[in-house]
């Protein structure tokens, strides 16, 4: 098993000697595999291209690793326990053994429809297992996984499908969502429907006991392609650096891209983090309620937990089915004892009162995870002191879908915790903060741009089929780093406190969107001319959209409108990025060469109007005193 670090005394020693010797540091941790061929050499960078080369040469295959490799030891270990929607519905669980027999399966039926190694297959599902068997069974092939969130809308499968040129898609024909009922193929049809020439053949895993049209030669059920194929298949293998799965991301401009993460280097990543940041012992039971459709799904409910040979706990439903209660009475029914979550689920739990905790014993939870945005300390005591009996460890976790893993984390129970902090760097991870010059700022009480000076085994090597996007995006801003479009701010004691995107990402709870996208999407309605979206702070989300919308004719019923406005934006990308306000204006503040001023739109969503700076060099001064007066 990969190291796992014991007292704040040999974090430091860990730290200091992943600085001092990298590549023996790492190849400590990766010697625990099972590797089918080892590397000749455990790094070659350079963050110019980027290139970046981890367990070079080395070959593998990572399901071999999240089961094969723990069939002997913990073949009757329980490896996904699934907790239905329903709250009456039976749980079904897998153990290790089982679960390596279902991806066995699973892989010959893909290969029996003609995906081969390399071929990208498009996973658009509920959190049903059948996702963690069909994402784990298409590694075991080879082949590439692009996990779509089954939230997102038909417009966005059919863009993220296309730039992968998926040959499979791999749905469900319904999606239990609290008290919705979603029919998730449909999606998947009218995405196909948009020319995604590409996809052959489509599995249907059947949830429902209802007809739905299947277009014959096209669309298969899961159950009768996988139930008849044996329960042994040979593992591919793969070179360290071969593709795992591409993961689609916003960034600040364009369309969502592809991160890629190849095999080798998320192995060990995901598994070290993991077993150190959560300190996992045997007999314990792990829940990340993410969805799998997010990168902390992928790395800290399938692949980390799995290849740290965990129990890992997958939900099928949302927080507040069919009451408030619902998380705390799944973590009493299992004895969860790792309960890791996002701050807008605390803070929307918080909301509803403590009446719904008080129900719950909670007394097997041992520590407590947050991710995906930075969390207000409010939330953070409520979460100590309510859930964690204020004794349970919280560990606020940094990282993105860039870095595969946990970069900036306290280790549980080890580091000395302080509220809204991420703490100190993992061993293997170098931190710093630079000015948007890309001057490094160094000693600490400090504040600046987040950067990465060193790579670690799972950052992204690129974004798929465009690398120049990649190395524009992340590794040219500051040169010489791996750039994150976080601030973040150094504390006395040399702990991050993560401020924020100090770029035009808005993070709504913890979903990443694009000001672009979600303007391009609102664009699409015929009334509108132009607008303009920024983030504002939100109780519950973090931030919610706030768009500035000029319209071509004066709107009579502006209700009517914001309502149009917000379905467009659910059908080109999905109801997660509907505008939370909607201002309608006559004019946008540029600058005179045409730049939005987003500063001042900011100002005004943040209801702060006294301090909006100097604006008479602006094109059109004369629209800020119409924006700040009809402020939504
Ligand atoms: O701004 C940071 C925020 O989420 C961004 C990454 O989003 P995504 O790629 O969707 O991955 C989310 C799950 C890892 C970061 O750039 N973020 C994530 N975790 C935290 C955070 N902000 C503050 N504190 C965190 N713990």
């Amino acid at each position: 098993m990969t190291l796992q670090i014991r007292s704040i005394e040999e974090y430091h020693a860990a730290y200091q000697r992943a600085v001092d010797h990298p590549e023996e540091f790492w190849a400590e941790q990766a010697e625990t595999f099972q590797w089918r061929k080892p590397w000749s050499k455990v790094l070659d960078w350079n963050f110019e291209g980027p290139d970046i080369n981890w367990f070079v040469g080395g070959k593998l295959n990572i399901t071999e690793n999240c089961l094969d490799r723990h069939l002997a030891t913990r073949g009757d270990q329980v490896a996904i326990l699934w907790e239905a929607n329903d709250p009456e519905a039976p749980n079904r669980s897998f153990t290790y053994r089982q679960l390596h027999a279902e991806v066995c399966k699973a892989a010959n039926a893909l290969k029996a429809n003609g995906i081969q190694k390399g071929d990208r297959v498009c996973f658009y599902m509920p959190m049903v297992p059948e996702l963690a068997i069909g994402i784990l069974a298409s590694a075991r092939i080879g082949a590439i996984h692009s996990v779509v969130f089954a939230g997102f809308s038909a417009h966005s499968l059919s863009d993220r499908i296309k730039d992968s040129e998926c040959k499979m898609v791999i749905t469900s024909d319904f999606n239990s969502r609290g008290a919705k009922y979603i029919p998730v193929k449909k999606v998947v049809d009218e995405a196909l429907n948009m020319g995604c020439d590409s996809v052959k053949t489509v599995l249907v895993y059947q949830c429902a006991n209802e007809m739905i049209p299947m277009q014959s030669g096209r669309d298969k059920w899961w159950h009768d392609e996988v139930n008849p194929q044996s329960a042994e298949c040979p593992a591919t293998e793969m070179d360290s650096e071969d593709m795992l799965f591409i993961l689609y991301t916003s960034g600040s401009t364009g369309k969502p891209k592809g991160v890629v993460h190849t095999c080798g280097g998320y192995m060990v990543y995901t598994c070290y983090s993991f077993r150190n940041v959560f300190q996992i012992q045997d007999g314990d039971m792990y829940w990340c309620t993410a969805d799998i459709g997010w990168i902390t799904g992928h790395s800290y409910i399938v692949y980390g937990p799995l290849l740290a040979g965990a129990t890992s706990i997958m939900f099928e439903g949302v927080p507040t089915y069919p009451n408030a209660g619902r998380f705390w009475e799944i973590c009493d029914k299992h004895q969860v004892t790792h309960f890791y979550t996002a701050p807008t689920a605390i803070r929307a739990l918080q909301a509803q009162g403590d009446s719904w905790v008080e129900k719950h014993s909670l007394s097997s939870i041992k520590v407590l995870g947050s991710v995906g945005e930075p969390i207000n300390e409010e939330a953070w005591r409520w979460y100590h002191e309510k859930i964690g009996h204020s004794k349970a460890p919280i560990v606020d976790t940094w990282w993105q879908t860039e870095t595969g893993g946990i970069l900036i984390s306290p280790l549980a129970g080890i580091t000395p915790l302080k509220p809204c902090y991420a703490t100190l760097p993992l061993p293997g991870v170098q931190p710093c903060l630079t000015t948007s010059e890309g001057k490094e700022i160094e000693g600490n009480n400090v504040e600046g741009l987040l950067c990465m000076k060193f790579p670690w085994p799972s950052i992204l090597r690129t974004t798929y089929g465009d690398h120049e996007r990649c190395r524009q995006t992340y590794f040219s801003p500051i040169k010489g780093m791996y750039f994150t479009g976080d601030g973040a701010r150094r504390d006395k004691d040399g702990y991050y406190r993560i401020i924020g995107r100090v770029d035009d990402v808005i993070n709504v709870s913890g979903h990443r969107l694009g000001t672009a996208e979600v303007e391009n999407a609102i664009n699409q309605h015929p009334g509108v001319v132009e607008s303009a979206v920024v983030g504002y702070p939100h109780d519950i989300k973090g931030q919610g959209i706030y768009a500035y919308v000029i319209t071509t004719d004066p709107v009579s019923d502006e209700d009517k409108f914001r309502k149009e406005v917000m379905d467009v934006v659910s059908k080109e990308i999905g109801p997660i990025a509907k505008p939370d306000k909607i201002q309608i204006v006559s004019g946008l503040p540029k600058t005179r060469s045409g730049k939005i001023m987003r500063r001042i739109l900011r100002k005004v969503a943040e209801g702060d109007v006294s301090n909006l700076g100097d604006v008479s060099t602006l094109l059109n001064p004369e629209v800020v005193e119409e924006i700040k007066t009809g402020a939504a």
